[in-house]
């Protein structure tokens, strides 16, 4: 299966916790592409024209994971403008991740990765998984582990 993993990572937790599920799918035998997403410029709380340096092109992929942080308890706000961008999920299989620093889903994870969903799904994908990874936790790389068997078991049909 043809997989690629779409990113956004200011610091870099959210690019590891990809780079994880990227070894574990390619592991299981799958054909994986991470392709980094990027804002040009500095991208300030409430800027509604946030420029991507690319728009990866996600046509060739059977199945799509999006990562991402979350931002001021929402989706960060260069993944929005990708998911907007994007032309068509239709028929695709697609898993979405979001890493937060604080410790529980509810402050802003859980809002971040329902507006990822929604806005996968309003461009025809099918969701088969999503996680959260709460980066202050003790139990984080448990956690990362528990969601990357997970996602890597669900995306493929
Ligand atoms: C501008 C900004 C806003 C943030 N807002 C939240 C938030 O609302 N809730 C939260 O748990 N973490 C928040 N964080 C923390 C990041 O979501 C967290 O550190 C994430 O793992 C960073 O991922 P990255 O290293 O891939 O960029 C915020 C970070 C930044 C820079």
């Amino acid at each position: 299966m043809d997989i690629g993993i779409v990113v956004h990572s200011q610091t870099g937790h959210t690019h590891s916790v990809a780079e994880k599920l990227r070894e574990k799918l390619a592991t299981a035998g799958h054909t994986v592409t991470l392709e980094r997403l990027e804002a040009e410029g500095e991208v300030r709380p409430g800027v509604k024209d946030v420029r991507l340096k690319s728009v990866p092109n996600v046509e060739a992929y059977d199945a799509i994971v999006f990562g991402s942080p979350v931002h001021g308890f929402a989706l960060a706000l260069a993944m929005q403008a990708y998911l907007r961008q994007v032309p068509s999920l239709a028929g695709k299989r697609a898993a979405c991740f979001v890493t937060q620093s604080f410790p529980f889903a509810w402050m802003g994870g859980d809002r971040a990765l329902r507006q990822m969903t929604r806005a996968c799904q309003a461009k025809g994908a099918t969701i088969c998984g999503v996680g959260v990874v709460n980066w202050s936790r003790r139990s984080r790389e448990q956690q990362i582990a528990a969601m990357v068997d997970r996602l890597s078991r669900h995306l493929p049909s």
